[in-house]
């Protein structure tokens, strides 16, 4: 992968169908913030980098919250719409142009890492794995969604069974259907599997690694069926782990 300054049409529909108002995120930005909070404090003190921060709300929204955020993000295009955004709220977000694969992100800098619907579009995702376990501090964390390949519904394209296609038809069917330039950022060169993801996560140096079942407590669960059906998946390790690989997402949280 590598930068492009030109406008390129998948990112110009992707800014469409986002919306510009900081307020719309609130609740997806407690989840985050709640999510890490189960396994390190988040203060005014806390450096925080996100990777891929598309429109820029999680970064805006943390400085309007004073909390600390850095932002690695491949589009100037994106970068470009993010400092719009802030102008209307009266900040600006610290976001730097650079591609996840090939930036030097340091090394022990971060307390907590954010890469969220992100590594599906990271052409050499396991390089850029190594950057962030490098860059986070020991006892750092490290929040990862991402796509799962065994879906049944949709969610990178509208359709059932998309991820499950091969790479080469996945990557031909979307050129097909928008063009060439979807394959210079946009598309999803990935769709993970949980199993395939603890091992990278293992292998680059993290030594906790909680999935979605992990992280969610019973209690929290409202619906009294999905509690219990959570409760058995916590209990009954194959059946979680048959949960999991249907699922909507791949979900992590990891601490180094
Ligand atoms: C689907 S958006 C998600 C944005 C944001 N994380 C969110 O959840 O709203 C994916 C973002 O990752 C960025 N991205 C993709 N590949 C990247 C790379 N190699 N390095 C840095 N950013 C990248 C895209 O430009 C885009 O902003």
């Amino acid at each position: 992968m590598r930068i492009h300054h030109e406008k390129l049409p998948e990112i110009t529909r992707y800014l469409e169908s986002q919306g510009n108002k900081l307020e719309d995120k609130e609740g997806q930005y407690q989840n985050y913030l709640s999510l890490i909070r189960k396994v390190h404090p988040v203060d005014a003190n806390t450096r925080i980098l996100e990777v891929g921060t598309g429109t820029g709300w999680f970064p805006l929204l943390c400085k309007l919250r004073g909390l600390s955020c850095k932002g690695l993000e491949i589009s100037p295009q994106l970068i470009e719409s993010a400092f719009e955004i802030g102008k209307a709220y009266g900040i600006e977000p610290d976001i730097e142009l650079g591609n996840l694969e090939d930036t030097d992100l340091g090394r022990e800098k971060y307390d907590v890492v954010v890469a969220v619907c992100v590594f599906e579009h990271v052409e050499r995702w396991r390089s850029g794995l190594e950057k962030l376990a490098a860059c986070l501090k020991p006892g750092g964390v490290f929040l990862f969604i991402s796509t799962n390949k065994f879906f049944i519904g949709h969610n990178e394209y509208p359709w059932r069974f998309y991820g499950w296609l091969p790479n080469w038809l996945r990557y031909r069917f979307r050129i097909w259907k928008v063009g060439p330039e979807v394959m210079k950022l946009g598309i999803d060169f990935n769709q993970f599997r949980h199993s395939q993801l603890k091992k990278a996560f293992r292998k680059v140096g993290f030594r906790r690694i909680l999935d979605r079942i992990d992280v969610t407590n019973p209690e929290d669960v409202s619906s009294p069926l999905k509690r219990r059906i959570l409760t058995i998946c916590k209990s009954l390790g194959p059946v979680g782990k048959l949960a999991l690989t249907f699922a909507d997402t791949t979900f992590f949280v990891c601490v180094k």
